[in-house]
């Protein structure tokens, strides 16, 4: 996945006024992206290996399963995104690509990441490598990575992933120092993640279970592996960078669990929650917590009505520019 230096410094003495030999430099650079994304793909280790960075979590089977309604309530975002023809955008966190690829429609170079080597390959299997270029990265290390390319981007999408990727203090301003970096000025940076109160629900419930099997209430807090920011709190992060927040919005969507066989409240407890679950080494104390929250939630999260179950999702939609 190294992009090439030579056209990478070309671009960034060019960013602010792409010429034509500019324009087929990116198209160039793009194309050899897509042939690097391949390769690396290729030595990817396989479903739920561990990776240098970490465990890859994430079966396209159980993701589908669990997971599947987070690509389709995105109008929203996608019009703050208004992707356009010679826009070129890169998706932080594209999972399985859904989304990506149906942004591709509009906006053929686009260039999908994901920490997830499994979902990548899920991605390329299902929509090939063109026009989407598909690459493993973890954002987090994204500041330092041979994939950024400064002032190369119009647009910076992400959808309900940045709450992952922002989790770990540590990585948190320096993936939005990134994001700044690689963006053309008066690039924007579009994005949807949870928000202040996201699925409060579910939260509560998984800390009491792991306090209930001996965890203390401190591991168990970082053990959580999301970040759910107020307006203000993204809103001050990103000025801290030199981005100016032109609009932000917070709102309460409870969703709906899906009904697949391996989704449901368990399969979600299972899959999002699976850093909360691997506090306890033992399989029998796990499964115990899992129990315990769709013991005490069923009833919570249930509608009389028709039996179906619901979360408390709160979204926060941002759209920022490079100034
Ligand atoms: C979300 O997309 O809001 C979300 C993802 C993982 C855990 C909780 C919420």
């Amino acid at each position: 996945m190294t992009l090439s230096y030579r056209v990478v410094n070309k671009l960034n003495m060019t960013a602010e006024k792409p010429e034509r030999s500019d324009e087929q430099a990116k198209e160039d650079l793009l194309s050899q992206s897509k042939q690097e994304g391949q390769e690396a793909t290729r030595r990817q280790p396989k479903d739920g290996e561990a990776t240098s960075q970490s465990k890859d979590h994430w079966t396209h089977a159980a993701y589908r399963a669990s997971a599947s309604f987070v690509p389709l309530l995105t109008q929203e975002i996608v019009l703050w995104l208004s992707p356009q023809p010679t826009d070129c955008i890169l998706d932080l966190g594209c999972g399985d690509g859904v989304l990506t690829a149906k942004i591709a429609d509009s906006c053929p170079n686009i260039v999908g990441v994901d920490a997830s080597a499994n979902l990548i390959s899920a991605a390329r299997e299902s929509y090939g490598d063109d026009p989407v270029s598909w690459h493993v990265l973890d954002c987090r290390y994204m500041e330092n990575s041979d994939m950024l390319v400064e002032g190369f981007y119009e647009k910076v999408f992400s959808n309900a992933a940045l709450h992952w990727i922002l989790r770990d203090e540590e990585t948190r301003m320096s993936i939005l120092r990134g994001v700044y970096k690689t963006l053309r000025l008066g690039g924007s940076f579009v994005f949807e993640m949870g928000g202040a109160g996201n699925v409060a629900d579910v939260h509560t419930a998984l800390l009491a279970a792991l306090v209930h099997q001996g965890v203390s209430v401190k591991k168990a807090r970082e053990a959580c592996p999301w970040f759910f920011p107020s307006e203000q709190l993204i809103t001050n992060m990103l000025q801290d960078v030199g981005f100016a927040v032109e609009r932000t919005r917070l709102e309460y969507r409870p969703t709906k669990l899906t009904l697949e066989e391996g989704g449901g409240l368990e399969g979600w407890v299972r899959l999002m929650g699976a850093q909360f679950l691997e506090v306890l080494p033992e399989v029998a104390t796990r499964e115990a917590v899992v129990r315990e929250v769709c013991d005490v939630l069923g009833s919570v999260v249930t509608r009389e009505e028709d039996g179906s179950m619901w979360l408390g999702y709160v979204r926060l939609k941002v759209l920022a520019r490079k100034t």
